[in-house]
């Protein structure tokens, strides 16, 4: 997409990365795509706020040479030291000599430690200004969203949040750039606001109301951040959606329970076969996912936002399906706390997966509805206690 000027002399001038098919090297984006969302403000002084991932630059230095003579430019808001955004830094550098990186303390530590560069460099405080000449930024820091150094650059003028990480999704832009635009795509923008809140964000929830806090403090009409759809015509929705999922990381969730199985040989598949109903006659939505076929980037969503989890796996080497391991290692990753849970699942000789499904829960604080290991094929008996189970955790997942 050709640079979009998104308010007078402001312009998004970002790349669509269609190519990469896991951001991060983990989640997968092969279908959905992603965007760099990088910004240039044409004033007295010109700056560009954010930059590109590496092997985007050439793309990148296209899109901002379409609008001025990247010779001149005079500074380099680093928001974000994330490669994402930062890739891009050497040739900059090299095709604006002069220009200043203006970025938190630990922002410009960090252009020293993957770039070799420290000079040139203007460090920033929260709520510093630097003015342009008729603009001026104002820079909050907002820690731990998504690193350490991470800030949001706020341009008083027009009210903009070029909020980085913050309120980003997955998903490239095609032809689209503004919520208002977006129109029947909306729903997957949010669906991929909200995978990729669970994929990168979730861990760093209490981060993430602070940072909304800090914002609050500045009427916005606009909310740019560094991936995904710009916010224009309902910039609060997107800040709304965000300060209900970071408040899911401690308050209570929806009700209804995301279902995680793995199976060999179907035993352990068949008895949740028997319980799925028992879920919806509770009067809550159930999501099922096979952790040997899904990515759990795309389990995190429902885990995130369910209070129920069943987990339903055999035994394996004495311990847990390691499909299901690799899902709850995630989940642990991502801080999925406070769920009320339960397990089922075969064996042959030994058992040992319920143990290890118990001290996940220890640790991710989930309360244990019940869990049971039957032998071979789940008997009837076996079936109506793994109901049971069911039926508690789905109950369970409606109290506050
Ligand atoms: C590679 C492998 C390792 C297994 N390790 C154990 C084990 O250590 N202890 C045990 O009781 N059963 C073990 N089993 C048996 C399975 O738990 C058992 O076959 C169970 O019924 C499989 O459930 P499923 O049909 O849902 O896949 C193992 C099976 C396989 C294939
Ligand atoms: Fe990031
Ligand atoms: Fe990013």
């Amino acid at each position: 997409m050709r640079p979009v000027e998104i308010r007078p002399d402001i312009y998004w001038v970002g790349v669509n990365d269609r190519t990469t098919d896991l951001f991060e090297g983990l989640w997968p984006v092969s279908d959905q795509g992603v965007s760099y969302n990088s910004y240039l403000i044409k004033d007295e002084k010109t700056a560009l706020i954010d930059l590109s991932k590496e092997s985007f630059t050439d793309d990148f230095v296209e899109q901002v040479s379409k609008l001025i003579d990247i010779s001149k430019l005079d500074y380099i808001i680093v928001n974000h030291m994330e490669p994402d955004h930062s890739g891009a830094l050497l040739r900059i550098r090299q095709l604006a000599p002069n220009a200043r990186f203006v970025g938190m303390g630990k922002a410009i530590s960090m252009m020293k430690d993957f770039y070799g560069v420290d000079d040139n460099v203007m460090v920033v405080k929260h709520e510093d200004t630097l003015s342009l000449g008729k603009f001026t930024l104002r820079f909050l820091f907002t820690p731990m969203v998504h690193w350490p150094e991470t800030m949001i650059t706020y341009l008083e003028e027009e009210e903009i949040m070029f909020s980085c990480d913050a309120f980003g999704s997955y998903g490239s832009l095609d032809g689209v750039l503004f919520d208002d635009e977006a129109k029947d795509q909306l729903p997957f923008y949010e669906k991929e606001a909200l995978r990729y809140y669970t994929n990168i964000v979730a861990a760093f929830s209490r981060n993430t109301l602070m940072a909304i806090d800090k914002a609050a403090v500045y009427p916005f009409k606009i909310i740019a951040p560094s991936h995904g759809l710009i916010w224009r015509k309902d910039p609060m929705r997107i800040v709304s959606l965000y300060q209900q999922w970071a408040k899911y990381a401690t308050e209570q969730t929806e009700p209804g329970v995301t279902v995680l199985f793995g199976t060999m040989y179907r035993n352990t598949e068949r008895a949740m076969e028997a319980c799925l109903q028992t879920i919806t006659n509770e009067g809550v939505p159930v999501e099922v996912f096979n952790v040997s076929t899904v990515h759990p980037s795309f389990i995190l969503p429902s885990l995130w936002t369910k209070k129920g989890v069943l987990i339903a796996c055999p035994t394996y080497e004495r311990a847990m399906f390691p499909a299901m391991v690799h899902a709850l290692d995630i989940a642990e990753i991502k801080s999925v706390k406070n769920k009320v849970a339960g397990y089922f699942g075969s064996y042959a000789w030994s058992g040992g997966a319920q143990p290890v499904f118990e001290s996940y829960a220890e640790k991710l604080n989930w309360d244990i509805a019940g869990a049971l290991e039957f032998v071979g094929c789940a008997k009837p008996d076996d079936i109506q206690t793994i109901q049971q189970i069911a039926q508690q955790v789905a109950r369970k997942s409606k109290e506050g």
